[in-house]
C-alpha cells in the first residue's frame, strides 16, 4: 500500500470554482499517477446552493467533517443573490478559524506570456504573508437605532500578541529562505492603538531571525512604493486586511488577478490547511467555460507542496509555465483559451517531459 496517500476536501462552491476546481484535479490526478502518490477526494457540495436549499453555506458539523482531512481545496464562494458576509462568514471565515489557518501566504510572480500594467515587472517576486484569523476582520461591535437618523456602526478590530508574533515569526523565517528582506506594512501614525503594537511585536520577533532586514512602511505608501517599484519587495508581512488589499493589487500587477493563488496555513498542522485562489466566484464570466484556471493550479501547488510532495508541485508551475510560453492564454490575458483547453497544454506539458 502507497505511504503516501492523501484525503483532500473539495469545496468547488460558486460560479467558476465549478469550472476550475475540476481542472485542478485532473491534473492532481496526472501528477499522482507520475509521481507515485494515491489522491482521494471528497467532494462537498457546500456554497451558495447548498444554502438555496438549507439556508447555511454548510452543514452544521462542517468543521467536523473536514477535521480529519489532509488538506481543502477552495474555489470560491459567493452569490449574486445572497450577501457577501453572509457567504464569507458561513464557511471561509470559520474554516480560517476553527482550524487555526493563522498564516494566508500569497506568492505573486510574473508567468511567461503575461502583460502587466507596469512597465518594468519582470523584477516582481514577492510572498505576501496575511494575518488570517484576527485584526480587523472581527465580529466584535454592533448597530443600533436601525433606519433613524442615530443609527451608528461600531466595529473593534483584535490584535493579540500571540497572534501578531506567530504570524511575524513566520514571515521572518521565510523572509530568510528567500532573500532575506521583510516589509511590514503598518499605519501606526493614524490607528494609534493597533498598529503601533504589531509594530513593536513585529520587530521584536524579527530581531530574533537571524539574516532577515526589517522595513516598517505605511500602508498608502507601501501601495505606492509596490506599483512604482515592485522589484524592491520580498515578504511582506500585513494584517488581515491591509494583507488582503494588497495581495490583489500585486496580483493584478502580475497581469491578472485569474493567477494568483493562496494557502491558508495552520503552520504547527494540528488542522488541515486550505489552499484557494484569490479570486472569487466571477458571476460575469461564470458558466460560459473561459475563466483562467492558473490561480487555481497555482493552489494545487501549493498544497502539494504543503504535503510534501515537492516534486510534484515543482512539475506543476513549470508545466503552467511551459503552457504559457507556448502562447495558450486564457481571455484575461488576452488569449482566446478556454478553461479545458489551457488545462489539457497543462497536462500536455506534464506528459512531454518534465
Ligand atoms: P472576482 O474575483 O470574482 O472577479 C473580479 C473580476 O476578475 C471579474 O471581472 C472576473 O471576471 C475576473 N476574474 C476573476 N477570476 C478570474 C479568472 N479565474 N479568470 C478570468 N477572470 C477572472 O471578484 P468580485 O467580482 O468582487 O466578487 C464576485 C463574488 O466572489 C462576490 O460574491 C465575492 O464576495 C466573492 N469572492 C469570493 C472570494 C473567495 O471565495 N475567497 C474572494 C473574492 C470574492
Ligand atoms: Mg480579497
Amino acid at each position: 500500500m502507497n505511504s503516501r496517500r492523501y484525503t483532500v476536501d473539495l469545496i468547488a462552491g460558486d460560479g467558476i470554482g465549478q469550472e476550475v476546481v475540476p481542472a485542478a484535479t485532473r491534473v492532481v490526478d496526472a501528477l499522482a499517477r507520475r509521481h507515485g502518490f494515491d489522491m482521494t477526494w471528497r467532494d462537498r457540495n457546500w456554497g451558495s446552493a447548498y444554502f438555496f436549499e438549507h439556508g447555511r453555506m454548510m452543514p452544521v458539523d462542517g468543521i467536523e467533517q473536514l477535521s480529519d482531512g489532509d488538506a481543502i481545496l477552495l474555489g470560491a464562494v459567493g452569490h449574486p443573490d445572497l450577501p457577501d458576509h453572509e457567504t464569507l462568514w458561513g464557511l471561509l471565515i470559520p474554516i480560517r478559524r476553527e482550524f487555526l489557518q493563522y498564516v494566508n501566504l500569497r506568492p505573486v510572480r510574473v508567468l511567461p506570456g503575461v502583460v502587466s500594467p507596469l512597465r518594468d515587472v519582470e523584477a516582481l517576486d514577492i510572498v505576501v504573508v496575511r494575518e488570517n484569523v484576527e485584526g480587523e476582520y472581527s465580529a466584535v461591535g454592533g448597530r443600533a437605532y436601525r433606519g433613524t437618523t442615530d443609527e451608528f456602526a461600531i466595529q473593534e478590530a483584535v490584535f493579540t500578541r500571540t497572534g501578531i508574533t506567530r504570524v511575524a515569526r513566520y514571515a521572518a523565517q521565510l523572509a530568510a529562505t528567500r532573500r532575506g528582506s521583510l516589509t511590514s506594512a503598518t499605519k501606526s501614525n493614524g490607528i494609534i492603538h493597533s498598529m503601533p503594537f504589531w509594530d513593536e511585536v513585529v520587530a521584536s520577533v524579527v530581531s530574533e531571525v537571524e539574516g532577515v532586514r526589517l522595513r516598517s512602511t505605511l500602508i498608502d505608501a507601501l501601495a505606492a512604493a509596490l506599483v512604482l517599484r515592485p522589484g524592491d519587495f520580498d515578504v511582506i508581512v500585513a494584517s488581515n486586511l491591509f494583507g488582503d488589499i494588497l495581495s490583489d493589487l500585486i496580483a493584478a500587477l502580475a497581469g491578472s488577478i485569474g493567477i494568483a493563488p493562496s494557502a491558508n496555513i495552520n503552520p504547527p498542522r494540528h488542522h488541515p490547511s486550505m489552499f484557494e485562489p484569490i479570486h472569487g466566484s466571477a458571476p460575469d464570466i461564470a458558466g460560459k467555460g473561459i475563466a483562467n484556471p492558473v490561480g487555481q493550479l497555482w493552489s494545487a501547488s501549493l498544497m502539494l507542496d504543503h504535503l510534501g510532495e515537492a516534486e510534484a508541485a515543482t512539475a506543476l508551475m513549470t508545466a503552467i509555465e511551459t503552457a504559457m510560453s507556448d502562447g495558450v492564454l486564457t481571455a484575461d490575458l488576452g488569449g482566446t483559451a478556454g478553461t479545458q483547453e489551457f488545462t489539457s497544454a497543462v497536462l500536455r506539458a506534464l506528459s512531454s517531459g518534465n
